[in-house]
């Protein structure tokens, strides 16, 4: 089996692109845009280029994509140009995995199921850009193909393959040795997934014939107040080092407050359990 892995420079990517290095009976090319760096074999490839995207899909003919790119600002540009170049090159046969956001619930309170209607935040919100081309994501691959994973996450965590953590706790490691404290809200709540977990599942996925729109996770969801304190502890800190943060907002920056989401469903298709 041959799959491609776009954006295994990255954080979960990386872990994805390692795992299936050592996966007997598979070949892996993978992609980054700048880091070469993390693997001497990746593929240095803009997707939003449609001339070297066609000349490295056609050459490399994979039966499994994943999806693992991500550019902030630049998300919509990314969608609507680079996966728009990849839909166009599946063939029936190729199985897209596509890792998605718990920010395609940008209205109201979780927790979300599968088959919930997505939403989008106005367009002057900072996160609109991202949450949104997230959504046109999901939408230009259910009506464009039938064989592809949507795999759901919220906040991705922990060391990955190749030792890399997280922003987020790498921040408050940084800030807790220099004996400040942290503060995180407690009224934002998430279904937080690890990253090796989620990069295996990915894995399984690809060897396995199921297909549909999952979320990907623990049952379990915290707010992040409460997993930061952990992470605190689990780094050797104490945990009342992480106070809470004050939860006032202006409105164009109102994060959504409880994207959980269920993770039954994907309990039922999948070997991999999620800690
Ligand atoms: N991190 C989270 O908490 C989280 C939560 C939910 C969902 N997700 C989703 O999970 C996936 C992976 O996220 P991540 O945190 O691993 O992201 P990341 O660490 O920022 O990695 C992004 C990857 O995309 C590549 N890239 C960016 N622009 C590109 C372009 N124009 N052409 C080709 N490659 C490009 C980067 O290459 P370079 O390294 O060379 O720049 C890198 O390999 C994304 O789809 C994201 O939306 C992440």
């Amino acid at each position: 089996m041959k799959v491609c892995v776009f954006g295994a420079s990255g954080y979960l990517g990386a872990s994805v692109y390692r795992l299936l290095k050592e996966t007997p009976d598979t070949d892996v090319a993978g992609t980054c845009l700048e880091e070469r760096a993390v693997f001497d074999d990746l593929y240095k490839l803009d997707v939003n280029d449609p001339e070297s995207f066609s000349e490295f899909f056609k050459a490399t003919q994979p039966d499994v994509v994943v999806w693992s790119v991500m550019s902030g600002p630049d998300e919509d540009e990314l969608i609507q140009e680079g996966l728009r170049h990849l839909i166009t090159h599946m063939t029936p046969d190729t199985k897209l995995i596509y890792v998605s956001s718990d920010f395609v619930f940008a209205d109201g309170y979780g927790p979300y199921n599968e088959d919930d209607t997505m939403s989008k935040l106005p367009d002057e919100h900072v996160l609109s850009t991202y949450a949104n081309a997230k959504v046109k994501a999901e939408n230009f691959i259910t009506q464009d193909l039938k064989n592809y994973v949507i795999l759901r996450a919220g906040p991705i965590y922990g060391e990955n393959q190749i030792g890399k953590r997280d922003e987020r706790t790498d921040q408050l490691v940084s800030q807790l040795r220099l004996g400040k404290t942290a503060a995180f809200r407690d009224d934002l709540i998430r279904t937080f997934v690890h990253v090796e977990d989620l990069a295996s599942v990915i894995i399984e996925f690809g060897q396995n014939d199921v297909t549909g729109i999952y979320h990907a996770g623990p049952l379990r969801s915290n707010s992040f107040y409460d997993f930061m304190q952990q992470t605190a502890e689990q780094n050797g800190f104490n945990r009342c080092h992480v106070e809470k943060a004050a939860e006032a907002e202006e409105v164009d920056k109102e994060v959504p407050k409880n994207t959980v989401l269920n993770t039954e469903k994907i309990s039922q298709v999948v070997k991999q359990t999620f800690r």
